[in-house]
């Protein structure tokens, strides 16, 4: 019998959904009248220059625009209407990784957020549809920065700090970038790190659409200044002044680019839009986190992930919340940071990956325990599937078996939270997304729409458009519709696929059971194994190389990648040492073209790989390799069907 855990009602006060009937009610509202019910909400929570025309304009599919004719704009939307009612309360939280604490009010950031945007167009002549790179750390000046952006109506590109300077200028040279904003560094585990020099390196050459960038002081460590391109934000922004009309946007005008990994080929720049966006980031942030007046969330992702855009900065603030913003890890200076600092600042809904409650798990079993945490109420993980054991761990000894969890699974595309339980209201199952948020017509279908049967895996697709989805792929329409409405159909008609595979139980429950293309989840950061291979193929003595995702105990994926060299090293005696070498060369690759956080766990050398007679490499052999699996593929197909064992004997070696 598996095991049920229902809401716990005693921490909930005026919870939007309270209970399933609510929820189902709901449900069929938007199943009875779609577009009515968006609409409905659209008028609720958007604070409109211009009422919009049209709900939903499906004339040009699957490029779908939301609420056409209306204005309005996502920084006034954040802050500047929360300032009659919520002018002294706390909009951001900031705790430095050194402790350090500021907060700033929402009369404070919207003062902040208006000398910025004045900084923009006045100094930088950043004009609306303009494109800024930020590459920033956690610090309250990067969301002053994506408001000071979206004030005046320029295109936000973040680019998390851990990508290297060609990972960097990829995405500047793809966006055209105008202007990047930085950083000198910030501070990590007690000591200082450095941005500026990555962005110095990434614009040496290729980039000259950049003519100048921005920096904030953070760890005051030296940095170099380029005369006529470097400025310093600090000293810029003291003379502006604190006084910015907001720029009326079109509904459909892009908000921000974020970058992501696809199975193929480079990153691709998810475009988001205005209206539709901020209202499904501020929609879930009320159903799924509950968010209440008096409350202070905290959500512990970085600003250059889908998840800090979502839900550290535009949908609390939509919301009118606290958000704490933390600069720092996890575990430093112990395994008891995060918990300490929910009881200092009695955070009442915690939101953070799989893979670091994994750590803190394994780090710091019995932290919980020596903290007050009875202010939680709601805790939330996202990124990647949790497991039962870790799920357990953060249910009791975090949640103290009072809170309800939210395994909330959406993507990067999706813009907000997809399929998630409503704390108050839904009987969760441990390590279960459960049911899809009420508006997103979720399904798991065959490619050709036909639903799958219970228990079957499918793949998981959502068969209407929705506010907040992704609009298109910057400067590249045509992967766009490749790369979402390529796969699977409904009566005839090309609708969303989002990757991955996912189950239904008899109950209902949707269970995700992980992506079904090459795309690989590492500590719920997305990898895409053509970007890694790509890399590693730079080595000089590489002939070829597949990469594939290996469980990880604490990672949930680490990147396993076998290889091929050209000259094998002669000198068979000392064979491990010299792949030793190879396998450090190639993850300094990784590290320059991409950055830490793809390097491989573990690379097996072997002769050659698994092709079929045409050249196509089977990786689903090698993931099961990999896995420990029995080979249920058919190798007869192969070129060389003696390889796969010769492989599995070197990675059982
Ligand atoms: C995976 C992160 C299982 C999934 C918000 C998806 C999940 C990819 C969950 C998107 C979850 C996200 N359970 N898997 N709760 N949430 N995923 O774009 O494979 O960085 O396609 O967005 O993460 O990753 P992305």
């Amino acid at each position: 019998m598996e095991n049920i855990f229902n809401p716990i009602k005693s921490r909930f006060k005026e919870p939007l959904i309270k209970n399933m009937c609510e929820y189902n009610e709901l449900m069929d509202k938007f199943k009875g009248d779609y577009e009515g019910t968006w609409a409905s909400f659209a008028d609720e929570k958007i604070d409109w220059f211009k009422k919009y025309d049209t709900i939903l304009d499906e004339s040009n599919a699957p490029f779908y625009k939301w609420f056409t004719g209306g204005q309005m704009n996502v920084a006034h939307q954040c802050v500047d209407r929360h300032l009659d009612t919520k002018k002294n309360k706390a909009a951001i939280i900031f705790e430095g990784d050194n402790g350090d604490q500021q907060i700033l009010t929402y009369r404070e950031l919207a003062y902040e957020v208006n000398k910025t945007a004045n900084m923009f167009k006045n100094k930088f002549d950043v004009k609306k549809g303009d494109r800024v790179v930020v590459y920033m750390p956690m610090i309250p000046e990067a969301a002053v920065v994506m408001l000071a952006c979206a004030k005046i109506g320029a295109i936000h590109s973040i680019v998390f700090g851990g990508f290297s300077a060609e990972a960097l200028r990829d995405r500047i040279i793809d966006a055209e970038a105008k202007l990047v904003v930085t950083a000198d560094g910030a501070f990590r585990k007690g000591k200082p790190y450095m941005l500026k020099p990555v962005v110095d390196k990434a614009l040496e050459e290729g980039c000259e659409c950049v003519s100048k960038v921005c920096i904030v002081e953070r760890n005051g460590e030296d940095i170099e200044w380029v005369a006529g391109r470097d400025y310093s934000y600090n000293e810029l922004v003291k003379t502006e002044s604190s006084v910015c009309a907001a720029e009326p946007m079109d509904s459909e005008d892009p908000l921000f680019l974020l970058y992501t990994s696809g199975s193929t080929g480079k990153p691709k720049g998810v475009q988001h839009s205005s209206a539709g966006y901020i209202l499904w980031a501020q929609m879930t942030m009320e159903w799924v986190f509950d968010i209440q007046d008096n409350d202070t969330y905290w959500c512990t992702a970085d600003i250059g992930w889908i998840t800090g855009h979502t839900y550290i900065v535009y949908g609390p603030l939509a919301a009118g919340a606290t958000t704490v913003m933390f600069e720092g890890v996890p575990t430093f200076p112990d395994a008891g940071r995060c918990w300490r600092m929910v009881e200092e600042y009695k955070i009442n809904q915690f939101y953070t990956a799989p893979t670091a409650i994994r750590l803190l798990h394994k780090t710091g079993a019995h932290e919980p325990s020596k903290y007050d945490l009875s202010s939680l109420r709601i805790l939330g993980t996202v990124g990647e599937p949790i497991d039962p054991p870790a799920w357990k761990w953060y249910y009791e000894e975090v949640g103290g078996s009072q809170c309800s969890i939210v395994d909330t699974y959406w993507q990067t595309e999706t813009g907000g939270h997809m399929i998630s339980p409503l704390p108050a209201a839904t009987p969760i199952k441990p390590a279960c997304a459960t049911f899809p948020l009420p508006g997103i017509m979720a399904e798991i279908i065959e490619e050709d729409g036909t639903p799958v049967e219970i228990g079957e895996k499918g793949f998981m697709c959502v068969t209407k458009p929705w506010p907040s989805m992704i609009r298109t792929i910057w400067n590249d329409g045509e992967r766009f519709k490749k790369s979402y409405f390529g796969d699977c159909k409904k009566d005839g008609q090309p609708v969303y696929f989002t990757g991955d595979g996912a189950m239904m139980s008899e109950d209902g429950y949707i269970t995700i059971t992980g992506r079904t293309d090459d795309v690989i989840n590492v500590s719920g950061h997305r990898m895409g194994t053509a970007e890694v291979e790509a890399a590693v193929k730079k080595h000089d003595n590489v002939a070829s190389v597949a990469v594939v995702g290996k469980p990880h105990e604490i990672k949930g994926e680490g990147i396993f990648a076998y290889v091929v060299l050209k000259s094998v090293p002669s000198n068979h005696n000392d064979q491990t040492a010299d792949e030793f070498e190879v396998m450090k060369e190639i993850n300094n690759i990784i590290k320059t073209e991409i950055g830490a956080i793809a390097l491989c766990d573990d690379i097996a050398f072997v002769p050659d790989l698994p092709k079929t007679r045409s050249g196509k490499i089977m990786r689903r052999i090698l993931r099961s390799i990999v896995k420990g699996e029995a080979i249920t593929q058919d190798t007869s197909t192969l070129e060389d069907p003696s390889i796969v064992g010769k492989i599995e004997e070197i990675v059982n070696r």
